[in-house]
């Protein structure tokens, strides 16, 4: 039997019981059926949580390009795999059909080799959502060079702290990007990082915008003229499956942003399968995936996982805003997407706009509706539901992480029954576990706790790059043998899951993972500023919007207050990026903190959530006094 299109209940439950039963049966079946291996596996699985170790495949050899490729060309040559829809509407979609990918990705291949990368090089990427962007992940993963997508909405800084933690040799940009009716000067911003980063040989760069840029003698080259010379044929470099494939950060909730590294066979394995089960995509089908392709999102879900599966998939240059709030729907409409998979922020946003901007589309081609990133509340879940689906397109909360490489829980649309706001049931061989605060595993239903996942999966990150312990120390310390997710959960009484979210100092704010140490380090950097704490309270379209508590050097201090502000969000956008930027700042003298010297976040969340008639335990407060002067100066 095959496990990998389940269509029904029934059958779901079946094979996710095989797969608890019998993991390694379960994963070699899907695993030697459905892709293309240059040498099957010697074992399927060894694993060790207390080091830890995962090796999924080993001794297999595969290139993925040729599983999301070549392996296509007999059958779908001549059938568009991805599909480019600009940010001006009025500039023509592109339809890249596969023999038109393959050429691309072998040229971009052989470009990258005559500039000198090789197999295990780190290759950064810093481009915008052009086919460019998805060309070269590819063309890297064909040559076995480890890509590490930077999104285009991060700062130099960030970019320069990106590139230096991975040691890349190289970096592939364009000249700028649209962004609605505005541009951004990408290559200006290299410029700036580069400053940084002495490693970097060689950067390539698109064209896009056509903007006047200033290209770096010896190290900047235009992409266009080295591809048009580039031989359209390479071979696949055979990689083991457990080489890297990526690196891709992750913000943590302290120190440097943590380079997650996913490797080949496992990877590619469970990014297709899931890709196949939560969509239901068949033959066909025209997939849209609207995040962007530098997170792990469009990573799994726009690139890997639709091409595995021989798919057609849309990238999309814009934002939902422009030229007006219907532009989602009316690329819907234009190219009939049959899947629509976003984040909450945008459904909140457009939410709140006028039902004209999707009444004017006709959207009868969709048939699955997913959202991701975040949890989504039962208003927006709704709106989705009627106003987007029709009440006939299922509604997939799909949850999972950067770490998870792919989807963890998430309902199967038209067989597991939804309910809004729950990520429902548990994808086949993924196990996961509910823990309390003694580190006992919650069994049962209608309880809440930490989740967890007792048993490995094929997209595990493997790593974090150059720094083993502090994957163990973060994923596999809290819990004995478990790998820990930093989200909590509840299970209610059928067994399905709510994810109620992160129980660490991560705050998500439009979908986007921010830890709040890099973010209080650019705020200290401002001359005037003493301590700063920050924290997420409620926002109904951001889902999180970022509070800061500020402590000046200088108390009583003249300073124009609003100037302040300005300087500390212009700091936190050089630094970070503008998604960092904080909603709120209020300055204080001091901060609520433990005798160990520890703020007390709770009680500042609390705060700024306007959550005031029970603060906790407060006991342990080395200036309870300070609480009361911070509560009279809130800014709700
Ligand atoms: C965190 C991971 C994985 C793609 C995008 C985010 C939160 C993600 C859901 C959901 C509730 C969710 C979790 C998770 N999250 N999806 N459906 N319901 N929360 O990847 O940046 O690595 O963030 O996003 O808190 O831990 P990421």
């Amino acid at each position: 039997m095959s496990n990998y299109h389940i269509k029904h209940l029934e059958e779901y439950f079946q094979v996710y019981r095989k797969s608890v039963r019998d993991p390694e049966t379960f994963w070699a079946e899907i695993a030697g059926e459905h892709f293309l291996w240059r040498k099957k596996w010697d074992t399927v699985l060894e694993w060790d949580f207390t080091k830890p170790e995962l090796k999924w495949f080993e001794g297999a050899e595969l290139n993925i390009t040729e599983n999301c490729i070549d392996r296509h060309l007999l059958t779908r040559g001549s059938q568009t795999a991805i599909l480019f829809e600009p940010n001006d509407p009025k500039e023509e979609a592109q339809h890249i059909t596969y023999e038109e990918l393959h050429e691309r990705v072998c040229r971009f291949a052989n470009v990258l080799k005559s500039k000198g990368v090789e197999k295990g090089d780190r290759v950064c990427i810093y481009l915008p959502m052009i086919p460019e962007l998805a060309v070269a992940v590819l063309a890297c993963a064909r040559i076995g060079a480890i890509h590490s997508v930077v999104f285009a909405g991060f700062s130099s800084t960030a970019l320069a702290t990106r590139i230096n933690d991975s040691d890349c040799k190289m970096v592939l940009t364009s000249d700028g990007s649209y962004r609605g009716a505005k541009t951004i000067d990408l290559k200006g911003i290299v410029d700036k990082a580069l400053e940084d980063c002495s490693g970097v040989e060689t950067v390539l760069v698109a064209k896009r915008i056509n903007s006047e840029i200033t290209m770096k003698d010896g190290r900047d080259e235009w992409l266009q003229p080295l591809l048009d010379a580039a031989e359209p044929r390479c071979t696949p470099e055979r990689m083991k499956a457990e080489d890297p494939l990526f690196i891709l950060y992750t913000s943590g909730s302290t120190g440097t942003p943590k380079g997650m590294v996913h490797t080949c066979g496992g990877y590619m394995v469970y990014t297709a399968y899931t890709f196949k089960n939560v969509f239901q995509y068949r033959e066909g089908d025209v997939y849209w995936c609207t995040a962007d392709i530098g997170w792990i999102t469009g990573h799994s879900y726009i690139v890997y996982g639709p091409l595995t599966n021989g798919a057609t998939t849309v990238m999309f240059e814009g934002v939902p805003s422009y030229p007006d709030f219907g532009r989602f729907w009316e690329v819907v409409e234009k190219h009939k997407v049959n899947q629509f998979y976003t984040a909450p922020t945008a459904i909140r946003a457009l939410a709140k706009e006028k039902l004209e901007f999707v009444e004017k589309y006709d959207l009868s081609s969709l048939k699955v509706l997913g959202t991701v990133g975040e949890p989504i509340n039962e208003e927006a879940w709704h709106w989705y539901n009627d106003n987007i689906g029709k009440g006939n397109s299922p509604v997939v909360d799909t949850w999972w992480q950067t770490e998870t490489g792919g989807i963890m829980i998430s309902p199967i649309p038209f067989a597991t029954p939804t309910i809004p706001t729950f990520a429902t049931l548990p994808l086949p061989g993924i196990q996961p576990a509910l823990m309390d605060e003694k580190g006992e595993e919650i069994k049962g239903n209608l309880v809440s706790g930490r989740l967890c996942i007792k048993y490995p999966w094929p997209s595990m990150a493997r790593t974090i790059w150059g720094n083993h312990q502090r994957y163990k120390d973060t994923y596999f310390s809290a819990f004995e043998n478990k790998y820990f997710t930093g989200d909590g959960a509840l299970r209610d009484a059928t067994g399905y899951y709510r994810i109620t979210g992160r129980v660490d100092d991560v705050i998500i704010v439009s979908g986007h993972n921010l830890g709040t140490a890099p973010i209080e380090d650019a705020i200290n950097e401002h001359p005037a500023v003493a301590e700063s704490a920050i924290v997420g309270y409620p926002h109904e379209v951001k889902g999180n919007a970022l509070y800061g508590y500020v402590i000046l050097k200088e108390v009583g201090e003249s300073r124009d207050h609003d100037n302040l502000r300005k300087e500390i969000n212009q700091l936190i956008s050089e630094r970070i990026g503008p998604i960092a930027k904080l909603d709120k700042i209020q300055f204080t003298s001091g901060l609520p903190k433990t005798r160990s010297g520890k703020i007390m976040r709770r009680i500042l969340r609390k705060i700024a959530s306007k959550d005031t008639d029970n603060l906790g335990d407060t006991s342990t407060l080395l200036n309870p006094e300070v609480v009361q002067e911070v509560m009279d100066n809130a800014l709700v």
